[in-house]
């Protein structure tokens, strides 16, 4: 489109199947991606909960998200980067044959490192919502500390909006902690407003939870919101 530029933002759009529908130019090597989350990207995304979420238990299990029909996550990568998993040990299965078999004719077990060590993505933060009925209910959203205030908290829930809209919601809630004032900032940024409190509904420290909710997310004015947002955090992003 622009020869210029590097086309070297992707904001993908979620669609049923996969998924790049708009690209943004950036002079910047900079490239962050956004698509479904898939059960490899567990170990990093349980890390980044771990990160931003220290005090909660018992922790999120995402694993059983990934089941959960009315699930619905995704992750946001810095594609600049990849990170290396060490080789795994063989899973030790129990063996009846082995007890058949006389001490002095057992085979010694194969040797640990036999898999090989495993590069992925490097996963800076997701986001994840629950559908239920005509309510896309914000379930989580972190980004890795040292990738915060760069504009990706926005993009995750830009793209939460965006799977939002695809899967019919009419309009958007979520809980967050009365204390967490820059993680309200944003929701409020997006058209989120205080509906109500839930008292003591945090059981780690028994703090009060504040409920917002976005207007219809089809309404005009949601929708030249989120337009106007769209396009400042390209500029953010760039
Ligand atoms: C909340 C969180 C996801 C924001 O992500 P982020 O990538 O740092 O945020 P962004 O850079 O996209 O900033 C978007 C908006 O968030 C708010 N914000 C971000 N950092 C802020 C700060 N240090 N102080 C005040 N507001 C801030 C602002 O409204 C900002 O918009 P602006 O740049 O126009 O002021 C991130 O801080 C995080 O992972 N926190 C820990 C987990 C958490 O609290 N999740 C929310 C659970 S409900």
């Amino acid at each position: 489109m622009h020869n210029k530029y590097q086309s070297t933002l992707k904001y993908v759009r979620i669609s049923g199947q996969d998924n790049i529908a708009e690209s943004v130019f950036s002079e910047q090597r900079l490239t962050y991606s956004i698509r479904r989350i898939v059960k490899e990207d567990l170990e990093q995304v349980n890390e980044i909960d771990c990160e931003a979420f220290p005090t909660q238990w018992p922790p999120p299990n995402y694993r059983q998200e990934l089941q959960n029909k009315i699930a619905h996550y995704v992750i946001a990568s810095d594609d600049t980067r990849t990170i290396t998993f060490p080789a795994k040990p063989p899973k030790n299965r129990f063996d009846l044959t082995k007890w058949l078999t006389p001490w002095n004719r057992r085979q010694s077990p194969p040797t640990a490192n036999s898999a090989a060590p495993i590069t992925r993505q490097y996963i800076v933060g997701f986001s994840g919502l629950w559908m239920m009925a005509d309510e896309a209910h914000v379930t989580n959203l972190a980004v890795r500390r040292e990738y915060r205030g760069k504009g990706l908290g926005e993009l995750l829930l830009l793209a939460s909006i965006d799977l939002a809209t695809e899967l019919k919601a009419n309009f958007m809630t979520l809980e967050v902690r009365a204390s967490n004032l820059i993680a309200q900032s944003l929701y409020r940024k997006y058209g989120f407003v205080h509906m109500g409190v839930r008292r003591g509904y945090y059981l780690d420290n028994h703090e009060d939870a504040i409920i917002m909710s976005t207007d219809s997310i089809s309404s005009e004015s949601f929708q030249s919101l989120i337009k106007e947002l769209r396009e400042a955090l390209k500029e953010k992003l760039a």
